[in-house]
């Protein structure tokens, strides 16, 4: 780590005095500088990708300093709801979570970065926590010890999957229209979800509401986060780092917030044979006779291509720009 964080000591934080330091952790972050003040910035994926902790968010402020939100965390009752607030240093490369009320009151918890190379950020966090009994302490430390590093294991997958699509939105596609062999309808429904590419962008293949296969598109219109690890709940996808909703059909948003995902395509069967089926051999004959069944019907009804007719209208994508979320 860089000596210009290293040596930073709390008096040049300007921690107040009345607290006490209860840990310091330390680890380097798989993502640059730029992706973890996004991510600092980023107040509304706590109670969604660290739902563990966190049961629900409001924002009360936001601007260039930082933001100030009503937290509660999880279990969700009143009495466990606070008053955090974030104020960022971007020159210094720091910044500060405070608990302005609620449990856990006057706490501060200061984070200092260093940047080490255009993907990798080191990281040094430090609790100070307003409590003086040496025991108390301890046993917080634990607690805050392992919960930091799951919360930062957590924004790392994030800021990674983040960096990795915006990579790939940049690049150049190479917009192919051939189409998708997927095979016999029966053995294409034993091997669902599955994920294909079609021009250039990638689907997830799966069943709808009513039985029929569709390709649903896997990256969430808002940060491009990944819906193909979203379980579909009655035909509504839920994307896992904010939790915006959309209806895996149509992309329509499913909870008001203006975000469209682009729709689902359709899967086209060829309607011909790969081939004839063979004529049955003796060992055939010892078959149940519903595995013949589901192999003269693999044979007839192949499913060959996507369709490249969208179920609904075009989705057109929205994506803010880095650093200055949209919120
Ligand atoms: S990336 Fe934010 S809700 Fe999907
Ligand atoms: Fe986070």
């Amino acid at each position: 780590m860089r000596d210009s964080q290293i040596n930073v000591d709390r008096e040049r934080l300007r921690v107040a005095p009345s607290l006490e330091l209860a840990v310091t952790w330390r680890r380097e972050v798989r993502a640059g500088i730029e992706r973890i003040w996004e991510n600092v910035f980023d107040w509304e994926h706590l109670p969604v990708l660290h739902e563990m902790y966190f049961n629900a968010v409001e924002q009360i402020e936001i601007g260039d300093w930082g933001w100030r939100v009503a937290l509660t965390k999880n279990p969700g009752t009143p009495d466990r709801s606070m008053v955090l607030e974030m104020r960022a240093d971007r020159e210094k490369a720091r910044y500060r979570v405070q608990t302005l009320s609620g449990d856990g009151a006057g706490t501060e918890i200061w984070t200092l970065l260093t940047p080490l190379a255009p993907h990798r950020t080191a990281v040094e966090v430090r609790y100070y926590l307003p409590e003086r009994r040496p025991e108390r302490l301890a046993a917080l430390a634990d607690k805050y010890r392992a919960s930091c590093a799951r919360l930062w294991n957590e924004d790392e997958a994030m800021m990674m999957r983040r960096e990795e699509m915006m990579t790939r939105a940049s690049a150049e596609r190479r917009r192919s229209e051939k189409p998708v062999p997927l095979g016999p309808s029966a053995g294409l429904r034993r091997r669902l979800p599955l994920l294909v590419e079609y021009e250039g962008e990638p689907f997830r293949i799966v069943e709808g509401e009513d039985g029929s296969l569709l390709a649903h598109a896997t990256i969430c219109p808002h940060w491009l986060g990944p819906l193909d690890e979203a379980a579909p709940q009655n035909g509504i996808l839920r994307c896992p780092w904010h939790g915006y909703r959309f209806d895996m059909r149509s992309g329509e948003s499913a909870d008001g917030r203006g975000y469209r995902l682009a729709p689902a395509r359709a899967l086209r069967s060829t309607g011909h044979r790969r081939s004839e089926p063979r004529p049955l051999r003796p060992a055939d004959i010892r078959q149940q006779h519903g595995q013949q069944a589901e192999q003269r019907q693999e044979s007839a009804d192949l499913i060959d291509v996507i369709d490249a007719r969208r179920v609904g209208e075009p989705a057109e994508r929205r994506c803010p720009d880095p650093g200055h979320p949209e919120r």
